[in-house]
């Protein structure tokens, strides 16, 4: 394919005349977009891609509609790492574009002028097999171990990798696409499916989808792969590789459920079908909201149903995040705060406070122990951070989750659960298919919810969580009865009891979970090969005990553990899970070259993030 060399158009400066819609939408400043909306904001895109795996390749065009202030010159979109072949008018002009320098983690400006008439344009390009976004699976690394996949992973800036748009989550755009796919594979999209069975193309089969909601572009998301289907109720289904379909949709049987279960406590549920797409064991995080469709790590599948709390806050996520979306990174609190909270009170209405109570006090304990590692004063320990200049993923810590979540909690039981419920609902409502800010939702609660009770401002302290670091004094404790009976357990196994006699029946994961965060950080061979011998941790298939069990069992030198070990960070790749560990093993003298070597025969099945995560902690492996 030949790549054109862009034009440089001459760039005018922007007159003063903004329509107001637009105006509005540029109130916040992105520091991680180069879009310019104010005089020019993409609002609809139509994707027209091929998929070539032997290539690593997305290859086609993106046709862009938008809306212009009337003495807007040029269009400026968000692109990196992207092959770009040229850029047109409907009727196949070329249109003056030009590139800006590249920043490593923003990419570049493309900045095009726009056609006469306000006409679309249309954007002819291709990826590059190295793209952010894109993970390409040789068969190998799926279950059935015979066909490719593919996955995207637009969050938070990596959308711009695999299409050129304006990539700002305050910037929504609908979207349509058809997507050809080589014969035998299948396309999902986070859109309504318009062809599910694909239409026969030359080259394999084409899947249309349309996306009508408008969606910030961190959401667009696409996977490609051995994929079938099961439905689990009449909004609600899930995909996965066919040998793990039966597994999964029996872990998660419960999602009809959850969604009315959600819906009943803050307002109905708008992108129609929630289904879920079971991954293979690569994908870097626990779960990702795409809308209509969330992206899960096969990780969440115990046999046992206890990890599903995973899929209740992807699910909350169709209201915090993609109803009502954070402007910017540096408020991302406001997605993944205000979902943690919503998670746990969707878990709380299914199985009850004192499930949700284990939940809340477990997550009190990272964040705690995320301060104790950072320093309580550290500046990422604020809920609104700076990201000018940096990452958005450092952005990404237990803070907003936990410490956002915490913040939530404390509102609500400073105001009563009836008064918060009724702003919380009112919320999605007011601001849905908008994007927020923290000086917004601020203006909001105090016009809605404290509207001049000085007392009820003073309980909550609104500025302490929105703008110090560590926790305000007001952070509930968020004790759990049952966790005092695993820490009488833990205590008595502190004081010598033998794992055997421990009084651990009925247990559930979450048990499990807070029994091993309170065994001491140092322990002798024997204590571990007792607690093994009478628990089996080390064979553990739960993804989370076995998780915190090889922590234990990698810093206490734990040898019977070994095969486990490498068993678990060459078997999967979620970040989570596999980053603490190598940061475990390379803290110590003797567990480098374990660490080194096992990564080297781990790393080609890592996603990019992942990789990104773990090659300064362990070292990139020198090139072949
Ligand atoms: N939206 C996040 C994942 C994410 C955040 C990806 C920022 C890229 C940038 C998703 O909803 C999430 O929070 N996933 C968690 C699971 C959750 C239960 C805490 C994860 O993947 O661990
Ligand atoms: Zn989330």
């Amino acid at each position: 394919m030949p790549v054109l060399r862009l034009a440089v158009c001459c760039l005018i400066a922007l007159a003063a005349a903004v329509p107001e819609s637009l105006a509005q939408s540029a109130a916040t400043v992105d520091v991680h977009s180069y879009a310019e909306p104010e005089a020019a904001r993409v609002r609809h895109v139509d994707l027209d891609l091929a998929v070539d795996f032997a290539r690593r390749r997305l290859s086609g065009a993106a046709t862009l509609s938008y809306e212009a202030a009337p003495d807007a010159r040029d269009i400026v979109l968000d692109v990196k790492d992207l092959l770009l072949v040229g850029v047109f008018d409907a009727a196949g002009n070329p249109l003056p574009a030009a590139l800006g320098p590249a920043d490593p983690v923003k990419g570049r400006a493309l900045r095009i002028g726009l056609p006469a008439a306000r006409g679309p344009i249309v954007v002819r390009y291709a990826t590059l097999p190295e793209a952010g976004a894109l993970q390409w699976l040789t068969p190998e690394m799926t279950a059935g171990g015979r066909r490719p996949f593919l996955f995207t992973q637009g969050q938070a800036i990596l959308t711009r990798t695999w299409l050129p748009t304006q990539d700002s989550p305050g910037i929504r755009q609908t979207y349509t696409a058809r997507i050809v796919a080589p014969p035998g594979l299948r396309a999902v999209m986070s859109a309504a499916s318009l062809t599910p069975e694909g239409e026969a193309v030359a080259g394999g089969r084409a899947y249309r989808f349309r996306m009508d909601q408008p969606i910030p572009p961190y959401l667009f998301a696409l996977a490609v792969g051995d994929l079938a289907f099961a439905e689990i109720g009449p909004r609600t289904g899930v995909y996965a590789e066919p040998s793990v379909l039966g597994k999964a949709a029996w872990e998660l049987a419960d999602m009809e459920k959850m969604l009315s279960t959600a819906e009943a406590l803050f307002g109905p549920y708008r992108w129609e079908r929630y289904d879920v797409l079971v991954l293979p064991p690569s994908f870097p995080f626990g779960g990702m909201e795409n809308p209509r469709l969330t992206f899960a790590t096969p990780t969440i599948l115990a046999g046992d149903r206890s990890l599903v709390s995973l899929i209740a806050h992807e699910l909350a996520h169709s209201w915090s995040g993609n109803l009502v979306t954070n402007a910017a990174w540096g408020d991302i609190w406001l997605n993944e705060g205000f979902t943690t909270y919503f998670e746990n009170r969707i878990m709380e209405a299914l199985y009850g406070e004192p499930y949700a109570a284990m939940l809340r006090n477990l997550n009190r304990q990272d964040l705690l122990d995320y301060f104790a590692e950072e320093g309580a004063d550290a500046p990422d320990t604020r809920l609104v951070i700076d990201l000018e200049g940096r990452d958005p993923d450092e952005g990404l810590s237990e803070v907003p989750y936990n410490k956002g979540s915490a913040f939530l909690r404390a509102v609500e039981l400073a105001a009563g659960r009836p008064a918060f419920d009724a702003w919380l609902r009112g919320y999605f409502d007011r601001y849905a298919f908008q994007p927020m800010t923290t000086g917004k939702f601020v203006e909001d609660l105090e016009a809605r919810l404290i509207r001049g009770d000085e007392a009820l401002a003073a309980r909550i302290d609104m500025d302490a969580w929105l703008y110090a670091p560590g926790l305000p004094p007001n952070a509930p404790e968020e004790t759990s009865a049952r966790f005092e009976q695993v820490e009488a357990q833990a205590a008595a196994f502190r004081a010598g009891a033998p794992a055997r006699r421990l009084a651990v029946a009925g247990w559930s994961t979450h048990e499990w979970l807070r029994f091993l965060r309170s065994l001491p950080p140092e322990m002798t061979p024997a204590q571990l090969a007792d607690l093994d011998a009478a628990f089996g941790f080390t064979g553990a298939g739960n993804s989370e005990i076995r998780f915190a069990w090889l922590r234990h069992a990698v810093r206490n030198r734990y040898t019977p553990a070994w095969a486990s070990l490498e068993q678990f960070l060459t078997g999967q790749g979620r970040r989570k899970f596999v980053l603490p560990l190598y940061e475990d093993l390379m803290a110590t003298s003797w567990g480098r070259d374990r660490a080194r070597r096992i990564y080297a025969r781990a790393r080609p099945g890592y996603h990019p993030l992942a990789i990104g995560s773990i090659d300064p902690v362990v070292g990139a492996p020198p090139e072949p």
